[in-house]
């Protein structure tokens, strides 16, 4: 160890710290046995042999699944499906709110456009591409005459280039699903938080051709057979119990600078919070006065609150550890060790530079993002603006469609008044010279942003009238008014990065730095930030110490779920089926005696580092057996993203013995285990 004071807090590899590599598992796989894992490291992945990777898959956009049978049954959590459940629903099968359970396969139903991907390899190819082999040859090479799909992804930076090899699964079927009121039980409540007691499930099969080949929906596809899927263990788990996550996890920044946690806790986050706060309270009064609206608003609300609620987490976290305090004193030492050498030694004063010098414009990204794109006309309104200046023709039927995509569950008077609100917010956060030319005319003509903003939907012919001609379209004020940012849409563009450190100027002085970094801290074991790859993260069943004599247990049951229950909360609200057997306790074979009593077990808690894309990630114990399905943090975690602290940190699953219960007792379903292999 060559740094002292610093390193030592910030980074000592904690054993429950970090997403790996799954094909540089070896390095890990000491420790994972030390902890308790049985298995070997081609068990985890290899490219020779079936391995677990083969029963993991990328679900649809941002989530992870795995097979438990050896038909293709795929489990993922209720909120990934949600979207597909959501568009299977009508009004006289609202599979969302009464559950959906396909009693034969004929019953399973399609999701036009669900898709599912399977690594089917990865390969470090930093030296092909050094020694001269463009990455459009490598990537054609991979994928020719086979169907394959392939990415190269860098990593530590651009220091290292991964390949990535899938194949893609385009017939998907819905195979059953809880209500909402256990796939979706606590809500909005709820999410984050612990104690948990969300059944966060849903069930697909993957549907291939006869050669188990990926293939366009037919009714002549079978069920696609998968090299591995999981055993299913319901032998329970215990606090200190090996837990190990094979997923997707989406995005991190562990090795960012202190500017860039300032960044992210000083500036970003307050204005995105603040601003989504308005969003919120907006909506959430016209939920409570009208029904309809609940309904309608009620996927808009629980994005917006998502992210909301775990920025706030994340800057109090960062708060709480001091991150930029550490990372500042870490930097200290980095620059006194680089000082006598050339290639380092100004690193981190133009880093610095370099920050100074992006901020502004990433912010005003961000801000544009928060507010303008905030309001809900815009994308419509921008469809009809691109349209006119393109010279398409929009008719009756493309603007029908177009309404369709950017309309629906839409409500005027609520998107007025976020629209009022957010471009006042707008104006008030840039700087004035910054403004488009057209919004500070607008301003001085109207006197205020709510002002312009009234104008506006007083005067469109958006909302009243369809289709409408050439020239309304040319002389509405909704559409001159998106027109008015097209130029600061451009700018936004060259600042379209996915954190404020991966814009160019600055990332060219993190490759540098990631390299220097190992040199300096070399004894500290450096795994890649997350990048929607497959990572393999590992840890205990534990809970944690919430607070100065708070111990939060790592297991919650089915008297939780009690606990919360009440038909006049719509959060945890659960069906009568749920009640009736409590009150039985008719658990069959799920039961289990916890305190002295028979109960079920529900969700539990471990200290794998996880991240956005992690839900749906199989939780395996020791053996590689099915345990859980992980789908959350805590509050106290999420900012793991950028520092993980293994006292606080902890991933939240839903117990596999509940997933069984709920299908074998409440959905009546219990055929669907027969075909997997429960232990
Ligand atoms: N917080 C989890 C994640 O980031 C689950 C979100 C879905 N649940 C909800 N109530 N919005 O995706
Ligand atoms: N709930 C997240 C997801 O949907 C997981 C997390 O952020 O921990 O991927």
């Amino acid at each position: 160890m060559l740094c002292a004071l610093a390193c030592i807090t910030l980074t000592t590899a904690t054993a429950d710290e970090g997403m790996w590599l799954p094909n540089r598992i070896k390095e890990r796989i000491k420790e994972m046995r030390k902890m308790g894992f049985k298995l070997k490291a081609d068990d985890i992945y290899s490219d020779n042999k079936a391995s677990l990777k083969d029963a993991v898959v990328q679900f649809g956009g941002g989530c992870t699944g795995e097979f438990i049978s050896s038909e293709g049954l795929l489990l993922t959590n209720h909120h990934c499906g949600y979207g597909s459940i959501q568009m299977l629903s009508s009004v006289e099968h609202d599979y969302l709110t009464d559950g959906y359970w396909a009693k034969s396969r004929a019953e399973e139903l399609h999701v036009p456009g669900l898709t599912v991907s399977l690594l089917v390899k990865m390969e470090d190819v930093t030296d092909r591409l050094a020694a001269g082999e463009t990455a459009k040859g490598i990537m054609e090479k991979e994928t020719e005459g086979n169907g394959y799909t392939a990415e190269i992804k860098p990593i530590y930076y651009g220091n290292q280039q991964m390949l990535y090899v899938y194949r893609t699964y385009r017939d998907v079927r819905l195979v059953g699903t809880p209500p909402s009121s256990i796939g979706k039980f606590g809500g909005d409540t709820d999410n984050w938080v612990w104690p948990r007691h969300t059944g966060d499930f849903s069930i697909f099969r993957v549907y291939a051709n006869a050669e188990n080949e990926p293939a366009d929906y037919s009714e002549n596809n079978v069920p696609y057979r998968p090299a591995r899927h999981f055993e299913v263990s319901t032998k329970g788990i215990d606090e200190g119990d090996f837990t190990m996550i094979y997923g997707f996890p989406g995005n991190t920044q562990e090795y960012v600078t202190a500017d860039a946690v300032d960044y992210v806790a000083k500036m970003a986050n307050p204005m995105k919070i603040a601003l989504r706060t308005i969003r919120l309270d907006i909506i959430s009064e016209a939920q409570a006065k009208d029904v309809a609206t609940r309904i309608a608003y009620a996927a808009k609300h629980a994005n917006i609150a998502n992210a909301w609620k775990k920025w706030q987490g994340e800057s109090l976290g960062l708060e709480r550890l001091g991150t930029a305090e550490k990372k500042r004193a870490y930097e200290a030492e980095f620059a006194a060790w680089a000082a006598d050498k050339p290639q380092y030694a100004n690193l981190l004063d133009s880093m610095h530079a370099a920050y100074s010098e992006v901020i502004p414009h990433y912010f005003e990204r961000e801000l544009f993002n928060e507010s303008i794109m905030g309001m809900e006309f815009f994308n419509y309104a921008y469809w009809l603006h691109l349209g006119q200046m393109r010279g398409e023709k929009l008719t009756a039927d493309k603007q029908a469609e177009a309404r369709e995509k950017y309309l629906t569950d839409h409500n005027v008077a609520i998107d007025r008044a976020i629209s009022r609100r957010m471009l006042a917010e707008y104006v008030a956060r840039m700087p004035k010279e910054n403004l488009p030319a057209q919004l500070a005319e607008a301003l001085a003509k109207h006197g205020s942003a709510e002002a312009v903003v009234d104008n506006i939907f007083d005067n469109t012919l958006l909302f009243t009238e369809y289709p409408l001609t050439k020239e309304k379209i040319a002389a509405d004020p909704m559409v001159q008014f998106v027109g008015w940012f097209a130029d600061a849409l451009l700018k936004n563009r060259d600042y379209a990065y996915r954190n404020l450190s991966n814009v160019p100027a600055i990332e060219k002085w993190y490759r540098t730095y990631m390299k220097a970094l190992r040199e300096f801290d070399n004894e500290r074991a450096f795994y890649p930030d997350a990048n929607f790859t497959l990572r393999v993260a590992y840890g205990t069943v534990t809970g944690y110490e919430n607070a100065d004599g708070e111990y939060h247990t790592h297991l919650t049951t089915i008297d939780g779920i009690i606990a919360k229950d009440n038909p006049n909360i719509y959060d945890y609200d659960i069906p009568q089926s749920l009640r009736d057997t409590y009150k039985s306790k008719d658990y069959g074979r799920w039961a289990i005696t916890q305190n002295g009593k028979k109960s079920v077990p529900v969700c539990f808690l471990a200290s794998n580092h996880t991240s956005g894309g992690n839900s749906g990630s199989p939780v395996l114990n020791g053996k590689g057996e099915l345990i859980g399905i992980n789908f959350d943090r805590t509050w106290r975690s999420t900012m793991s993203d950028i520092e993980f602290d293994p006292t606080i940190c902890r991933n939240i699953s839903v117990d596999i013995r509940y997933v069984l219960f709920v299908i074998d007792r409440i959905g009546g379903a219990g055929y669907l285990i027969e075909e997997m292999d429960v232990k």
